[in-house]
């Protein structure tokens, strides 16, 4: 791209067609062009003649160059937005999915009559970026949610998701799963586990690539970290309060064998916005 007063049309033309690999380039090219002239999206439909600076173009073009070798949007921009909380997004943990949103919906829609939620709290096992445990505490301001992940920087990340979206009643510690919650009880327990098979080809493919394994991979054809939070939540649940849990679109009934097997009732797997088995859920009634 060289003319110097390249309009906003012509640029977003321009990066499409850099961007042939990429799944959206239509969605990709506008939030790059938006992030290198510092405007919202209304800007570029508002304003499609208007010309851009030529520093402002230079910018794009490095941007645009990025994603065309396979960087993820997320991590170029450092932002991805999920339950319409924008969360700053790094290379430590998994870039939030839509999908996941499901699992938000079920929980809102399950727990939300537990007796004990304001008393006992929810834990987020996983907690990444904070992406679960943000869109509940946002929606339930008067619940304590406690996020937990075995990565420091992924904590300090939620940390500072949290700040940002001055979201007081999230906290976020660092350790293996139970671990730092040693002794509690939690009237509703969610968690989006690595799930993947080490030899899944989708490891090697797209966005996952820049995405790290300690994120992505378990043991046992991926259900080993699904299979320790299963059994161990017993120990951690209330009465009556559910676990809730993602993982892959082939593991529903596995993991619904999972949670029967351990003792927990009303198990069902629900599925995500493509149709596939996405989240299962058990409800612990001892
Ligand atoms: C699939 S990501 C989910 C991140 C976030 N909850 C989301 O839905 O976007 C799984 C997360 O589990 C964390 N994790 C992996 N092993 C863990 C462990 N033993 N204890 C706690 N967290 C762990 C990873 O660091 C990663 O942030």
């Amino acid at each position: 791209m060289t003319d110097p007063l390249l309009t906003i049309a012509a640029a977003l033309n321009w990066g499409q067609k850099q961007l042939t690999h990429s799944d959206s380039p239509a969605l990709d090219v506008r939030v790059l062009l938006c992030f290198a002239l510092e405007k919202p999206d209304s800007y570029l439909y508002t304003w499609p003649d208007r010309a851009i600076e030529p520093q402002q173009q230079a910018v794009f073009v490095d941007l645009v160059a990025r994603r065309a070798q396979g960087e993820p949007v997320a991590h170029i921009v450092c932002q991805r937005e999920f339950w319409s909380l924008p969360l700053m997004v790094n290379s430590s943990t998994l870039i939030p999915r839509p999908d996941t949103e499901v699992l938000v919906e079920q929980a809102l829609m399950l727990a939300s009559d537990h007796p004990m939620l304001r008393q006992a709290g929810v834990l987020d096992l996983g907690s990444g970026t904070g992406a679960i445990a943000l869109a509940l505490a946002s929606e339930w301001p008067h619940v304590r949610v406690t996020g937990v992940d075995v990565k420091p920087e992924a904590v300090e990340l939620a940390q500072c998701n949290s700040n940002n979206l001055k979201l007081g009643n999230a906290q976020f510690k660092q350790g293996s799963w139970f671990d730092p919650v040693a002794g509690q009880k939690f009237a509703l327990i969610v968690s989006n586990p690595p799930y993947i098979d080490a030899d899944d080809h989708h490891l090697t493919e797209g966005d996952v690539r820049f995405e790290p394994l300690s994120a992505l991979v378990a043991k046992e054809k991926g259900l080993a970290d699904l299979a320790f939070i299963a059994t161990q939540a017993t120990e951690y649940l209330l009465a009556n309060a559910w676990l809730i849990m993602e993982h892959g679109f082939a593991q529903g009934e596995a993991v619904r064998n999972l949670l029967t097997q351990n003792g927990y009732c009303d198990v069902n797997t629900v599925k995500d916005y493509g149709g596939n088995d996405r989240i299962t859920l058990g409800k612990w009634n001892p």
